[in-house]
């Protein structure tokens, strides 16, 4: 019997269909695409899907925006400042769209999975011909030759929570020794801020054998370090009985560096702290979002642990791992959160000692539980709140760069740093990001790397010794 976590997938005849469509969109001559992505690795990673499948149709990325053919914006709701900049973005292509007719401009992402959505950006944007969500990407070769050859625009957002997955689509990743594979889709929790599930749809997770194809396949292409996503990977289940850490197991030496994320503190089990600590290749990082030190508040966010029990969690992944790198995402500003509340999450991140965290102002998402409440707090309480955590965590941050400096760390090189020209750049398997002043290193190398100083997040060192390929 099918689990309600396997995903459904694209029948072969509808993929034959497209690459039907895909091979026709071709006959017509390609051109030049761009692709601008917003928020999260999981748009990242479907923008690679995207630009796959143009590839696939003959166009080639474009240097510059100005000589696209096609530009393609792949978006992102989480939070309103994410949708006011696409609106705005959108907006500024008009003048290239007069100029040049023939310029086809499609969105698609997140945001289009949002009621009234797309019919407000149609409005607001006439000259865009292409919009569709995230269920409905394999469609771009049917979608984007009917507005090639038909000149029409062509609207299709699913909104079934449920939306098969397409195995087998081509993504294109020019190279890196880093990759991204999803392990499953959407998410369930519901908590009471977030929009996610109710754009990305219901939790649907891949099969193993496919997942573990794609990490092979990325394997023999050179890549060191796979991410695996999913929007609470701890729920990843499949009918074999395989579960995310036995998934993790399998895994496990396919590449030499193995990151997840993101892990919900409420299915954080034992048996995946035990996985990572004795795992071979597994990263001893943990992106672990806590959102606030408040138990009134987690309570009303529905996120169904307390503070107490994410303390506990952390003191157990620190004891299997001393060295384990431990970031979170913090919201500041809930609906009713008071002073108290908020000193609550800073005593919490005093304790933990995060060695990043990612801050969010509140932001109110239209059909969400949290836009309903009452107690929503001033825009200025809120700004005051997040400037006292930023500074205190570029405290904490600041001393645990610092307490490097003297160590030797190993790094893969990802390639050559983009603001020094005689440094490159790289991770720890702690996941901190170390310049490397050195000639002569390629992507894809383990150096050993003597810390001589730390910046705002990074480190700095030099060379002892380099491991190749
Ligand atoms: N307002 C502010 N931050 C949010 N996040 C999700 N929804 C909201 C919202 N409505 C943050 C959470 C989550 C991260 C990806 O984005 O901290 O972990
Ligand atoms: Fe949003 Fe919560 Fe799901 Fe994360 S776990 S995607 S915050 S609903």
């Amino acid at each position: 019997m099918k689990e309600r976590n396997e995903a459904a997938l694209v029948p072969q005849e509808e993929k034959d269909r497209q690459q039907g469509f895909m091979d026709e969109v071709a006959s017509l001559g390609g051109g030049k695409y761009e692709i601008v992505t917003y928020g999260c690795q999981m748009n990242v990673r479907d923008s690679q899907t995207l630009a796959g499948l143009l590839e696939g149709m003959g166009y080639r990325p474009a240097a510059r925006r100005e000589e696209a053919d096609l530009i393609l914006f792949n978006t992102c709701c989480v939070r309103d400042n994410a949708e006011r900049r696409v609106f705005g973005n959108v907006g500024h292509l008009q003048a290239q769209k007069k100029a040049n007719p023939r310029l086809v401009v499609g969105v698609c992402g997140c945001m289009m999975q949002q009621e009234g959505v797309p019919e407000k950006l149609l409005k607001s944007s006439p000259f865009v011909d292409l919009v569709f969500g995230t269920g409905n990407l394999y469609k771009l070769p049917e979608l984007l030759l009917s507005v090639l050859k038909e000149r029409r625009r062509r609207v299709l957002v699913d909104q079934n929570p449920m939306a098969p997955i397409a195995e087998g689509l081509p993504a294109s990743r020019h190279g890196g020794v880093q990759a991204f594979v999803n392990i499953m889709f959407g998410c369930d929790n519901f908590c009471s801020y977030c929009i996610v599930p109710y754009v990305r749809g219901r939790e649907r997770s891949r099969a193993p054998e496919q997942i573990l194809a794609e990490a092979e396949d990325l394997a023999r292409q050179g890549v060191q370090e796979i991410t695996l996503l999913g929007q609470n990977v701890n729920s990843y289940r499949w009918s074999d009985g395989t579960d995310f850490p036995t998934l993790l197991k399998r895994l496990d030496g396919v590449v030499p560096r193995l990151r997840f994320m993101t892990s919900h503190p409420k299915d954080l089990s034992d048996e995946l702290i035990e996985t990572m600590a004795s795992g071979r290749s597994i990263c001893k990082q943990l992106h672990l979002p806590v959102q606030s030190g408040s138990n009134a508040i987690l309570q009303s966010m529905n996120r169904r642990y307390t503070a107490e029990r994410y303390l506990e969690l952390v003191r157990k992944l620190r004891a299997a791992m001393p060295d384990i790198g431990l970031s979170t995402d913090i919201i500041v500003g809930f609906p009713g959160e008071t002073d108290d509340d908020f000193e609550a999450t800073m005593e919490l991140n005093r304790l933990v000692r995060f060695d990043s965290a990612y801050t969010f102002l509140y932001s109110k998402r239209q059909g969400t539980k949290a836009a309903a409440m009452e107690n929503q707090v001033p825009e200025e309480t809120m700004k005051e709140r997040i400037y006292r955590l930023i500074a205190q965590q570029e405290a904490i941050t600041q001393e645990k760069l610092r307490s490097m400096i003297g160590h030797e760390l190993e790094v893969l090189v990802e390639g050559p740093s983009t603001r020094d020209e005689n440094a490159y750049m790289g991770r720890t398997d702690a996941g901190i990001t170390v310049n490397i002043e050195a000639q002569g290193l390629r992507p894809g190398d383990f150096a050993l790397v003597s810390i001589a100083s730390a910046g705002m997040n990074t480190l700095r060192g030099t060379v002892k010794c380099v491991r190749s390929r």
